[in-house]
């Protein structure tokens, strides 16, 4: 479904991506671990194709995404329906007066009528137990339910694939729980996910594969997540824990020291 050949990326001069190769199936799920600043989200945009690639090549069901591939418009209209990008900040997705035209936004540009429109919009909102958020203006809710509206939003374009930067942040362990129980539940429904985060515990949950970035921007590791969560070592030398981490053996749920985020 993706693949990426010895991608680098670099913002005006600044690295951020450096010689990336990375296969993922349909229907894997895969978590983007590493410290601040290593390059996940720059990785979440390119798949996305919000940038790419400086040098190397992004495959996306065979067909490799570049500038000219995305300035075709039915080719890149078609591309960002099959792949949905749920933003770190909720506040940079989220520009309509009220939730149902949140929603609907997305099915409208595809250009479905208006009852086709409500039904997917009626469809995600009860996904995410939204139905009494129709009307409420998306600016004045809460973190978490920020967050479902965005959810909702992409998976009213039901895409294939769905990339989420770092989901968990700053929503409260309720909305937490919900959300590693919703993912799971996409994910056995056959989407594939693609995941950026600094919680170990939703890693674990969620991903039996994990991509490790490190300092240079580059793979560190890309493994089994029992076992990277294992090498503890490898976790204290890219800075994901600190040095008084220890993994608590308590039926598979472990315990992380997780430093500053
Ligand atoms: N818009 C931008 N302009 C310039 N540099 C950026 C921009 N976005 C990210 N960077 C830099 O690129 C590197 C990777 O950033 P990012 O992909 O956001 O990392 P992460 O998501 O792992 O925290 C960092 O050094 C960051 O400072
Ligand atoms: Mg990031």
């Amino acid at each position: 479904m993706i693949e990426l050949q010895n991608v680098s990326f670099s913002y005006e001069g600044h690295r951020a991506l450096n010689d990336i190769s990375l296969k993922i199936e349909k229907g894997e799920s895969v978590s983007l671990l590493g410290a601040n600043g290593t390059g996940k989200s720059t990785l979440l945009k390119l798949l996305c194709g919000i940038v790419t690639p400086d040098s190397g090549t992004y495959a996306f069901d065979g067909r490799e995404i570049t500038q000219k591939a995305l300035k075709d418009p039915k080719f890149s209209k078609q591309f960002h329906q099959r792949i949905g990008f749920v933003f770190q900040n909720s506040d940079t997705q989220l520009f309509c007066t009220n939730v149902f035209d949140e929603v609907a936004f997305g099915p409208r540009q595809m250009g479905y009528d208006e009852r086709a429109v409500e039904e997917r919009v009626e469809s995600c909102l009860s996904l995410l137990e939204l139905q009494d958020y129709k009307d409420r203006q998306p600016y004045h809710l809460s973190g978490g339910e920020k967050k479902k509206v965005a959810i909702a939003s992409v998976l009213a374009m039901n895409p294939e694939v769905l990339v989420l930067d770092e989901p968990m942040n700053g929503l409260d362990p309720k909305t937490e729980r919900w959300l590693a129980g919703f993912l799971v539940e996409l994910l056995s429904s056959g989407k594939t996910l693609i995941v950026s985060t600094h919680n170990l515990e939703l890693v674990q949950e969620i991903s039996k594969r994990a991509v490790l970035f490190d300092s240079t921007h580059a793979i560190a590791a890309d493994l089994q997540t029992h076992r990277l969560l294992d090498d503890i070592e490898l976790l204290k030398r890219v800075n994901l824990v600190d040095k008084y981490y220890h993994r608590h053996d308590d039926g598979g749920h472990g315990h992380y020291h997780i430093h500053n985020y």
